[in-house]
């Protein structure tokens, strides 16, 4: 089949190679590997060796299906596109109207640009990729409903052409990128509150593994990366592919392997049904859909992500030492309270006080007050001035906890505007934590929230805000007929955070939902930190932070050290294990320290010192993670880019398998070089089981290729307890 001359993007170890089928929109010859400097004698060979024939009983001639993967076209999985006018034009085939190529050259990746038309659906389909310079492959498509259809696109239609000039409903418009017959196991994550991100491993056989989020918000469960490799592929090894939808509303994520052979991986927003209706001239524009590829297993994978993520707001200032007040105090908010906690805060070296949820009006617990954002003046009756000075004399800046998008019921606000939740069907949607949704795409909601956002920003030196959102939205209907909204929703939300931050350039914003409910790269277009979960148990959080980390660096993800006794799981932890695991995040305390004793707070106190001294290495490394022998114990780190210095973790999550532990490989050190390795103080004094294995108690010193290879005999570690190791090059 004829084909235009194929396009060929390299970046950072991909390459991407495009071709299209005559008047076709493009397809995907080649996502993967590094090809090389190819010429166009060899491209043209590559689309030709990859080319199939055409077998007994099926289509005449070979099928090449493009990107946008038209069932018309002979795509029998799920077509890119599907909707339909009024019954028409649900079976789109879209022919080449433009292709536009950007590359960018020396390895740096480049731009696609396909517009594709079909008239008698009445469509245009334009399709944008990139190929960024970490070895990204990310696309979004817009789709507009034309003026009218030049004919309707079934045989129903009559001589009226009863689609022609109604509303293109859109019933889902997603993104793919293919992957080869080698890719046979899957992985993603799924969790619940409080273990956010737990991962799932399945085999990548026929039919379609799809996830589908409803929540309305990104979700506990949300895939995060949805991965297919080759069998066993882990942190270090194996091929992988995996695709990300950075949205965080509804969306759909799948892997699809069809009878044929094919397979790709796919995702997009999901639309609720009507949700969008493309009148004539109108369009409706995709979330981005982010690939990644990598030779090296999903450590290479994670760091194609933390690289895009670290470019996009380079000048952010460290990530400081937080305090936060939730689990210090929760609703009971007082003056002196509240500054003898900050004064011991700033004691043990904390940098930002944040004051969480409580402080505004009727907020005495958490079934009232939402919605009314206004300091409530008999818990603060000076306001929160005095406060704020206090946090800045003893040199800590001020955050502030907010839930914009939320309404008690038992607020002034709804008591005001009853009309200005989300709803449908007549009825209030079953309620959650004792709240509902403020339909922020109502204008007079939208400008009350920024108003009342910006006036506090704007009275108060805030540094931060805690940015939360503690429901799923369900029956989530815009007035006055109840139509589905959460799309729109999430738009408005995306506008709010954009026109704040435009306003207040330097306040940053942090990303939680119930904890960590709220993590995409939707999100993190506009906010500087997630949460990664309501659970601080150090032992849950080894688990959440792991597979975080898969899209997000370490700095990025807020980890804290909570009280000694978990308050969401009632296990109790020694300092060291509680500081060790927060030590890689974006470190901070949620403990009231007036609770602790003074040597308990000055071990925190050298836990700060440390994370403030490594905070190069932990925020601008590679995080590494290896495949251990024994799923009780995990070891992690993060080793520096020139990787000459890096910090590992040895985790022991259980009871071991074995009675004496084998060794673990440190991963990710430059092999030609020599290391001393030691352990890192104060992480250096865990709780053994016996004598202390003897390379920790005066170091080692080793080449980096014997580290990942050999590695060190792990210490007989107590359950829930972990040993900081250095590894410095000499
Ligand atoms: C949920 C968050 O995850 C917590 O950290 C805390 O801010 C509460 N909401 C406050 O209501």
């Amino acid at each position: 089949m004829p084909l235009s001359d194929p396009v060929h993007l390299r970046a950072a170890g991909v390459s991407l190679v495009l071709a299209a089928a005559e008047g076709a929109l493009p397809s995907v010859v080649h996502w993967g590997a590094d090809l090389g400097d190819t010429g166009p004698a060899e491209l043209s060979d590559l689309c030709r060796a990859v080319e199939s024939a055409p077998v007994p009983n099926d289509f005449d001639r070979t099928v090449i299906p493009s990107l946008a993967r038209e069932h018309a076209a002979g795509w029998r999985g799920r077509p890119g596109l599907t909707g339909h006018r009024d019954g028409t034009a649900w079976s789109p085939w879209f022919r080449l109207t433009a292709l536009d190529v950007d590359d960018r050259g020396a390895g740096r990746g480049g731009t696609i640009l396909a517009t594709g038309e079909d008239t008698a659906a009445g469509l245009a389909l334009r399709l944008e990729l990139e190929l960024t310079a970490e070895g990204l492959l990310r696309q979004r498509a817009t789709l507009t409903a034309t003026a009218t259809a030049t004919a309707t696109a079934t045989a129903t239609a009559t001589a009226e052409q009863p689609g022609d000039g109604a509303p293109f409903v859109i019933d889902a418009l997603t993104a793919t990128v293919p992957v080869p017959p080698v890719a046979t196991e899957l992985l993603d994550l799924a969790g619940r509150w409080g273990r956010e991100r737990a991962p799932q491993r399945l085999p990548f056989v026929v039919g379609a593994h799809s996830r589908e989020n409803r929540r309305g918000r990104t979700g506990p469960d949300a895939p995060l990366i949805l991965a297919a490799g080759t069998p066993g592929f882990g942190f270090r090894h194996g091929e992988v592919w995996a695709l990300h939808v950075a949205w965080s509303g509804n969306h759909r994520a799948y892997a699809e392997r069809l009878s044929t052979g094919a397979a790709v991986l796919g995702g997009g927003e999901l639309l609720l049904p009507g949700e969008v209706r493309l009148a004539p001239g109108e369009t409706y524009t995709t979330p981005w859909v982010y690939a990644a590829y990598s030779d090296e297993g999903l450590d290479a994978i994670a760091a194609r992500f933390h690289t895009h993520l670290r470019g996009r707001r380079p000048q952010l200032p460290p990530r400081p030492v937080v305090l936060n007040t939730w689990e210090a105090v929760y609703f009971d908010q007082d003056l002196d309270r509240l500054t003898e906690l900050a004064r011991l805060g700033a004691e043990a070296g904390v940098e930002r006080f944040v004051l969480d949820d409580g402080w505004f009006r009727h907020r005495r617990h958490d079934r009232a007050g939402l919605g009314d954002w206004y300091v409530d003046e008999h818990v603060w009756p000076k306001g929160l001035g005095p406060l704020i000075s206090t946090v800045h004399d003893l040199g800590m800046e001020f955050g502030l906890w907010v839930e914009p998008e939320m309404v008690n019921p038992d607020s002034d606000l709804a008591r005001a505007h009853p009309d200005w939740l989300l709803a449908t069907g007549g009825r209030q949607p079953l309620p959650s934590r004792h709240q509902q949704v403020l339909d922020l795409t109502r204008p007079g909601a939208y400008a009350y929230i920024l108003d009342r956002l910006d006036a506090l920003l704007t009275e108060y030196d805030i540094a931060y805000l805690k940015w939360d959102h503690n429901r799923d939205l369900l029956d989530a209907g815009h007035g006055p007929h109840g139509t589905p909204s959460v799309h729109a929703q999430t738009h408005a939300v995306y506008r709010l955070l954009d026109e704040l931050r435009s306003r207040h350039p330097r306040v940053e914003i942090e990303s939680c939902s119930s904890g960590g409910l709220r993590v995409d790269l939707g999100i993190l277009e506009r906010t500087d930190r997630v949460w990664a979960s309501d659970c601080i148990d150090p032992l849950e959080r080894q688990q959440i932070q792991r597979w975080t980390a898969q899209l997000l660096p370490p700095e990025l993800v807020g980890a804290h050290v909570g009280a000694p006794r978990s308050h969401t799981t009632g296990r109790t932890h020694d300092l060291s294990f509680r500081a060790g695991t927060a030590l890689f995040g974006s470190f901070g305390i949620e403990w009231n320290l007036t609770t602790a004793t003074p040597d308990e707070r000055a071990e925190l106190a050298r836990w700060v010192a440390l994370y403030k001294e490594l905070r190069p290495l932990l925020h601008g490394g590679t995080t590494v993670r290896d495949d251990a022998y024994d799923p009780a114990l995990a070891v992690h780190g993060v080793v520096a880019p020139d990787r000459r210095d890096a910090l590992y973790a040895l985790v022991q999550l259980d009871a071991p398998l074995t009675s004496v532990p084998g060794t673990v490989r440190l991963p990710g050190l430059d092999p030609d070089v020599t290391y001393r390795v030691s352990v890192q103080a104060p992480g250096d004094a865990p709780a053994l089981r016996g004598q202390p294995t003897p390379w920790t108690t005066d170091g080692l010193v080793l080449g980096g290729a014997t580290l990942a290879r050999v590695g060190v005999r792990a210490p007989a570690l107590n359950p829930e307890q972990l040993l900081l190791v250095r590894a410095q090059a000499l």
